[in-house]
């Protein structure tokens, strides 16, 4: 005759588990764990999109002076830096004699787009991104937005930098 741990199978003489020594987790603590855990991540979602909400628009952009009016001729551009010296920006002077000035940086990537002048088009040479020159607005490619805009202000003959916006 067997006795009773002759009966059980192999793998429970292998990994026997002594029910009464381990701890169990109730379904009310486990569910209660879930609930505090689903409460926390609301909470700190909340509070990081209050913060997000909550932050300013930078409104501290410099004025600088790029250049004076004559000294792009129309289809023309000028290559300058804003807000900060390693932000490299683009001045675009049309036919009509307006000016619009942009951010180089591609917003797919971050790569620097050139004036093609040939085209009258913003281009971005990595994956062929094509912007309008006048708005900034994507045309092809694989951008999801257009150029950052920086704002300009033309008086007394020449053109000023006051500000970045979104194209
Ligand atoms: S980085 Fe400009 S199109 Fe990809």
């Amino acid at each position: 005759m067997k006795n009773k741990a002759q009966k059980d199978p192999h793998w429970k003489r292998d990994f026997s588990v002594d029910w009464d020594k381990t701890s169990l987790i109730t379904r009310r603590e486990f569910t209660r764990f879930l609930g505090l855990s689903s409460g926390a991540l609301a909470v700190g979602t909340t509070v990081l999109a209050a913060a997000g909400t909550l932050s300013k628009p930078r409104t501290d952009y410099p004025e600088q002076e790029i250049a004076a009016v004559d000294q792009i001729k129309p289809r023309g551009f000028l290559a300058f830096h804003y807000p900060h010296k390693d932000d490299h920006a683009l001045l675009l002077r049309h036919e009509d004699g307006t000016f619009s000035a942009f951010s180089q940086k591609c917003p797919h990537l971050g790569c620097h787009v050139f004036f093609a002048e040939h085209t009258g088009k913003l281009e971005c040479p990595c994956h062929e991104g094509f912007f309008d020159a006048r708005s900034g607005d994507v045309l092809a490619g694989p951008p999801q937005r257009g150029l950052d805009r920086v704002e300009i202000e033309v008086r007394d003959g020449k053109v000023f930098a006051v500000g970045m916006g979104e194209a």
